[in-house]
């Protein structure tokens, strides 16, 4: 349509969030001018330790109304180990978002892109592309727990993990979908019922009951130990790959480093059944991001590979419905890559570039990129 405006949220937290979120922002101008549409960055400073020091709180009491009023949220990494605990960090934002905004489906693309050195021998280019789509609410991460007689010899410390049937079965059937929508068509299914001997039967009882609806799907389980073995060794055999939340929070970061680095891995939070058009139900709106958190060993050297976040923009783009644009980002990615050179890469890529370096000749890529 005409005149098409996207009001986006834009939190770039802490550590490198801060310094790949500006040439990512800079693709999406490119992107947004090229294809003829209009961007509204709203820019908070919260979900961040920044302002946890300042606040005392990582968000201001008004968070969901903010972040409501727009049709998605780009997010880059927050997290200061040294003066903030992880888990308030995280839990204070990116894990409140998650289960706030009921984005159920968290999804990683992993590609061998030419041009990234992979640590793999005897990689081809190309050979490895497949998505893992993990659950991301429920699962591992629960809060359901405690501790009693702490500080007593008798201290005791229980999280229970919990599946639902809903939860178990809408992310298996967004990974089916997934996989029957691409040419592979197969699936592979994380599993431990050896060991977890309760919730993961049960996972693996709904993945053969659903794959009973996708006879074109082809169905594999692996226990999670040998499929992080199996990433390593043979990582183009997969396409889609679905797993719980902790078991595909694991995947999702091994995969990324089989292709060279977890520095342009991106990854999309979706609520895939939420429309802003449906006034009958909640608006929940998605978060992309890139897979990595905010690396204090490098930050504030501006050597932090922007191309997670500019590739969590582009599945932006796609779920907006800008599929002209999210391809040609992917194509510019894709190109600067390819022409490479020490001094483009950043140092995670062997190379000695910037970020403001590879963030600028991909966001020209995207202007010129045919
Ligand atoms: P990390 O992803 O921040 O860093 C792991 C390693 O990868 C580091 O050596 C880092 O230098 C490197 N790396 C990461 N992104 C890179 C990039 N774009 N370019 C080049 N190198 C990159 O994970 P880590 O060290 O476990 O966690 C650091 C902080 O980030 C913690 O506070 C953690 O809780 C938080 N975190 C936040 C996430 C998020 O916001 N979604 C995700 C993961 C961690
Ligand atoms: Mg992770």
């Amino acid at each position: 349509s005409q005149n098409r405006k996207y009001v986006i949220a834009v939190l770039p937290g802490d550590g490198i969030g801060l310094e790949v979120m500006p040439p990512a922002l800079r693709c999406l101008e490119a992107a947004a001018k090229r294809f003829g549409f209009k961007f509204e960055f709203r820019e908070y400073p919260w979900a961040s330790c920044i302002y946890y020091q300042e606040h005392g709180v990582m968000m201001p009491s008004n968070w969901k109304e903010l972040l409501k009023a727009c049709d998605a949220i780009y997010f880059g990494a927050v997290g200061d180990p040294a003066s903030v605990p992880d888990h308030i960090s995280l839990w204070g934002s990116l894990l409140l978002f998650r289960r706030e905004f009921d984005q159920f489906i968290n999804l990683r693309p992993c590609r061998l892109i030419p041009g990234v050195p992979s640590p793999l021998a005897n990689r081809q280019n190309h050979t490895i592309d497949f998505v893992t789509v993990r659950e991301n609410t429920e699962g591992e991460y629960s809060s359901i727990g405690g501790r009693i007689f702490e500080g007593t010899s008798r201290e005791t410390v229980i999280q229970n993990t919990v599946f639902t049937r809903q939860g178990v079965d809408r992310v298996l059937r967004y990974a089916f979908e997934l996989a029957r929508s691409r040419p592979k068509k197969k699936l592979t299914s994380a599993t431990k019922s050896n060991g977890i001997s309760i919730t993961m039967p049960y996972w693996d009882e709904r993945v053969e009951e659903m794959a009973k609806e996708y006879p074109d799907v082809k169905v594999e389980k692996y226990h999670i130990d040998i499929l992080c073995a199996h990433f390593v060794q043979r990582p183009h055999t997969f396409d889609v790959v679905v797993g719980s939340n902790l078991f595909g929070d694991i995947l999702s970061d091994l995969g990324p480093a089989c292709t060279g680095t977890i520095g342009i891995a991106p990854s999309a939070n979706l609520n895939p059944v939420s429309s802003k058009d449906d006034s009958a139900k909640e608006w929940m709106p998605s978060l992309f991001e890139p897979v990595h958190g905010s690396a204090p060993d490098i930050a504030g050297k501006g050597i932090a590979n922007p191309i997670g976040m500019i590739w969590a923009g582009q599945m932006m783009l796609e779920h907006l419905g800008e599929k002209d644009a999210a391809t040609a980002v992917i194509k510019a990615i894709e190109s600067v890559l390819a022409r490479g050179g020490t001094n483009l890469l950043t140092p995670d890529m062997q190379g000695k570039g910037t970020t403001q370096s590879l963030g600028v000749a991909i966001e020209q890529e995207i202007i010129n990129v045919v």
